[in-house]
């Protein structure tokens, strides 16, 4: 009885597997509808924000946040640490070179409009706004910089192989001061 009972479990779920594997198979090519939450009931129902769900752009970033909080950084990032503190002179030097290198795409004070990107999808991000997130650390902004954009498919250029890994540690600090390059003493509530 136990016996028989285990083969008939064992077998419903082989056809199971079988029939998901098959609706898998056939399922139809997402559509460009925008998806909608059907388990609710329809007074309810909204269109769900999702990784499929959301304009390109807004993905690719959303990409590169899932993949340094899933996955981490290359064994050259892990656990990188600056190693310029937020002295005068690193921040004098870090505002020269985002000057150079970077302003051009996310704008003289971070707020993604340079002049190059206007045609940029995704457009170059809002480093203003991003570098006062918890995702800023020291880790995800050398890994960002150094490694750019290709693995996403986005317009970010690597950096690892133009300018030494304590330049990009100045133009963090520099960025972290509020695209200043004048220390700021904390601001105590
Ligand atoms: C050719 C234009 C271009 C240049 C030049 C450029 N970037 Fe970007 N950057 C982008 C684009 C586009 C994105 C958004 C896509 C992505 O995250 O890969 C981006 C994303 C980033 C991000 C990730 C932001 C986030 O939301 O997590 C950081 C950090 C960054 N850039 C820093 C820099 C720095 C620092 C420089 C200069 C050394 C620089 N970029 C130069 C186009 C550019």
């Amino acid at each position: 009885m136990q016996r028989s009972t285990h083969a008939l479990v064992c077998s419903l779920l082989l056809l199971t597997a079988i029939a998901v594997g098959a609706s898998a198979q056939t399922a139809p090519p997402p559509t460009k509808e925008p998806s909608v939450d059907y388990w609710q009931p329809p007074w309810m129902q909204r269109e769900l924000w999702g990784p499929g769900t959301m304009p390109p752009g807004m993905r690719a970033r959303l990409l590169r946040h899932y993949t340094f909080m899933h996955y981490g950084v290359q064994k050259e990032y892990q656990g990188a640490k600056s190693t310029v503190g937020n002295a005068k002179e690193a921040l004098e030097e870090g505002a020269k070179i985002y000057a150079q290198r970077c302003a051009g795409c996310h704008g003289n004070q971070g707020l993604g409009d340079g002049d190059a990107p206007r045609s940029l999808l995704p457009s170059p991000a809002l480093l203003a706004f991003m570098i006062q997130r918890p995702i800023a650390v020291d880790e995800y902004l050398l890994w960002s910089i150094a490694e750019g954009g290709k693995q996403f498919d986005t317009q970010m250029p690597a950096f690892k192989d133009t300018l030494k890994r304590e330049d990009i540690w100045k133009i963090i600090a520099y960025m972290r001061a509020g695209f200043s390059d004048q220390p700021k003493a904390p601001q105590v509530k």
